[in-house]
């Protein structure tokens, strides 16, 4: 199964293929913003994805919609739309990164 590291919290959690980030950090206890709950509104479960980028689907249309909206970097991804297929790190701003 992927592996999904979250740092700098030192956290990771396997996962099944096709299972979203959130999934993996909720489940890591690694905590996401979010005010949607996966509807692909909000944009707050933003991560940057610093290992392993082509680990992940391609966005679907909703992602895509939401990262051209937001102004998503070429490696952040919507963590409750995002589907893991192979071994990914991500981390976001507000987990203590310079
Ligand atoms: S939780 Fe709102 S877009 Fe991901």
């Amino acid at each position: 199964m992927p592996k999904v590291k979250f740092v700098p919290l030192g956290k990771e959690r396997e996962v099944p293929k096709g299972a979203s980030i959130l999934s993996a950090a909720n489940r890591a206890q690694a905590p996401i913003g979010q005010s949607c709950s996966g509807d692909g509104i909000c944009g707050w479960c933003r991560v940057a994805v610093l290992d392993g980028l082509d680990h992940l689907l391609p966005p679907g249309a909703l992602e895509q919609r939401l990262i051209e909206e937001k102004g998503f970097q070429t490696n952040e991804r919507a963590a409750c739309l995002a589907k893991v297929n192979g071994d990914i790190t991500v981390t976001t701003t507000y987990w203590g990164n310079e």
